[in-house]
């Protein structure tokens, strides 16, 4: 069994960040997206992991190595056109081979893990096993209709007209057959070989298709809103440590962890809050679920509910939320100005009432 992890595509829903940053390496709680996934995989016992590359390659080879750090065997695929999942497929042909393998949406944080829609298609062996979950708006994914007998009877790539409310998550077992489907594609109206068109084309051939619904918390972390949600959910279950130095006159309540060789002075912190290793915060009020990453600086500044990334600063602005800031983005202002800014790499912004 092998894992076929996506972090391609172009991430055009995130930019600004997304113009330097390959979408799947958006950090939460401090960490890539990614690695949540690639975690994920390592627990199902799975230890061969291709991951599909696109223009961001060098920027993924870098964040994730050889993949031994998850106790992972990692073969980059290199994919010349973020032409879909399904091209995905057909270019992992020969790394995949005769093997049954997962398929993982490097952008999706699935909270319980992929084990049980493993271990089903594990014992039941079906040609595909789809995860699902119930949605409000189905229409912005891929959507399962399901027969009488729990069967899944057709897939369709975000429908206008939803035939039901389980969207399809962006993690699907497959067996080989998966490759023949994938073969007689034909592009979609969007131009992409979809993974729901081999699919359909699994059920249309009499091939059994099965799912597994989640219940737990997902998301794709698309967008801004979907990232500073995944980011609050993480922070919840953050280990409160303090391996940096914080100054007597701070006030830290709740799960703050501050990572070594970080500063903490004359200020406010109220969890869950990670700050990261080499960042400075002077006289601030950091509100909860606020993800710091390394080497920021935060001076006289109010944050809540925000991601702050590599090398940011933060000069005298008050009440940030809701926020993105790119890496090395520079924030200055004026104080009593509500702001919420979603910020690319080297962004200069002065705030004024
Ligand atoms: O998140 C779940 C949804 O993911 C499913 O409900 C949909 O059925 C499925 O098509 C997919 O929809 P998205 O529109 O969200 O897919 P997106 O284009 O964002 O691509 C998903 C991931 O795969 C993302 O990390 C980028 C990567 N990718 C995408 C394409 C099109 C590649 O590596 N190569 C590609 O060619």
């Amino acid at each position: 069994m092998k894992a076929l992890v996506l972090a391609g595509g172009s991430g055009t829903r995130l930019r600004p960040v997304t113009h330097t940053l390959a979408k799947q390496l958006v950090p939460v709680a401090n960490q890539p997206v990614l690695f949540y996934g690639l975690r994920a995989i390592a627990a199902t016992g799975i230890t061969e992991v291709g991951i599909v590359v696109g223009d961001t390659a060098s920027q993924v080879q870098r964040a994730v190595g050889d993949g031994s750090r998850f106790g992972l065997h990692v073969t980059y695929l290199r994919q010349r056109k973020p032409l879909g999942l399904a091209h995905a497929v057909l270019i992992a042909r020969d790394y995949l081979g005769a093997d049954d393998f997962v398929m993982y949406l490097g952008d999706n944080f699935v909270a319980d893990g992929i084990t049980d829609l493993m271990d089903r298609f594990r014992s039941d062996r079906p040609a595909a096993q789809l995860m699902v979950a119930k949605v409000a708006d189905p229409s912005a994914f891929g959507v399962a209709e399901l027969g009488d007998d729990g069967r899944v009877v057709r897939v369709e790539e975000k429908p206008r007209r939803p035939r039901s409310d389980l969207a399809l998550v962006g993690v699907y077992a497959f067996t080989p057959l998966v490759h023949e489907a994938v073969a007689g594609l034909a592009p979609s109206g969007r131009g992409e070989l979809e993974i729901t068109d081999a699919i359909q084309r699994l059920i249309t051939d009499g091939h059994r298709v099965g799912h597994t619904v989640i219940s737990g918390f997902w998301r794709d972390t698309g967008t801004v809103t979907d990232l500073l949600e995944v980011n609050r959910v993480i922070l919840e279950s953050v280990e409160p440590s303090i391996a940096g130095t914080v100054t007597a006159d701070c006030e830290l309540t709740g799960r703050v962890a501050v990572q070594a060789g970080a500063a903490v002075r004359r200020s406010r912190i109220v969890g869950p809050v990670v700050v990261g290793p080499g960042s400075v915060i002077e006289d601030c009020d950091i509100g909860p679920y606020t993800s710091i990453a390394e080497d920021c600086w935060l001076a006289d500044s109010e944050i809540e509910n925000s991601i702050v990334l590599r090398g940011a600063s933060l000069r005298g602005v008050r009440r940030v939320s809701a926020s993105l800031i790119g890496r090395e983005a520079e924030v200055t202002g004026a104080p009593g100005v509500d702001c919420q800014l979603v910020l690319g790499d080297h962004s200069a912004v002065c705030v004024s009432p």
